[in-house]
């Protein structure tokens, strides 16, 4: 059973633990290789709305997302979020719950609808999460995201609309 939960200061350092190593990796999120912890803290913590963090029964961290408006002024009833969830706790519909826990809570702020920007094309296993959640690809972004493997591959816009 995970509970997701608003992020607490205290959380940072577990947070970190668990998206320092994607960011580094370069391969889900366009953010520098070489990000430093502030940055970084200042991008998943500081500069949206609102961080949560997933957690098991022992109270241990499994997974992290932000919450935030996708644009200013007349853009601002759409959300847009970021989840990233443990290496050791993935397949378990960690993703999931967070992407169920974030829906609701974007509708109960009043948004209208919710928008993944850059959604890389190789990231099987996000897409399958959002594609179930019941996103649809918009829009894909032809070599949009430099992937350190594959060069430059394409990225999906994903959107919902959210239930008032
Ligand atoms: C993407 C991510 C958030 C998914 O987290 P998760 O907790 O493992 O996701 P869930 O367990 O809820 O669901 C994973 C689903 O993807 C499927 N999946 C896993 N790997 C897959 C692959 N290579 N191809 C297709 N589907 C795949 C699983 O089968 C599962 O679907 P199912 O429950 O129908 O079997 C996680 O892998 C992660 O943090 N990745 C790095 C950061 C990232 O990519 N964030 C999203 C950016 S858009």
């Amino acid at each position: 059973m995970v509970e997701v939960r608003a992020f607490d200061g205290d959380d940072w350092p577990a947070v970190w633990r668990i998206v320092e190593p994607v960011f580094r990796a370069g391969r889900t999120y366009a953010v520098a290789t070489d990000v430093t912890e502030a940055e970084a803290h200042a991008f998943w913590v500081e500069k949206p709305a609102s961080t949560f963090v997933a957690a098991d029964p022992d109270g241990r961290i499994l997974g992290t997302y932000f919450l935030k408006p996708n644009h200013a002024g007349p853009g601002d009833h759409v959300a847009n979020c970021g989840y990233i969830v443990d290496t050791d706790a993935r397949g378990r519909g960690v993703a999931s719950t967070m992407c169920r826990h974030s829906l609701r809570e974007a509708a109960d702020r009043g948004f209208r609808a919710m928008q993944y920007n850059l959604v890389v094309a190789t990231n099987e296993a996000a897409i399958a999460v959002w594609l179930r959640e019941g996103f649809e690809i918009v829009g894909t972004l032809p070599g949009a995201f430099r992937h350190p493997d594959h060069g430059c591959v394409d990225a999906h816009i994903m959107f919902r609309a959210l239930a008032r």
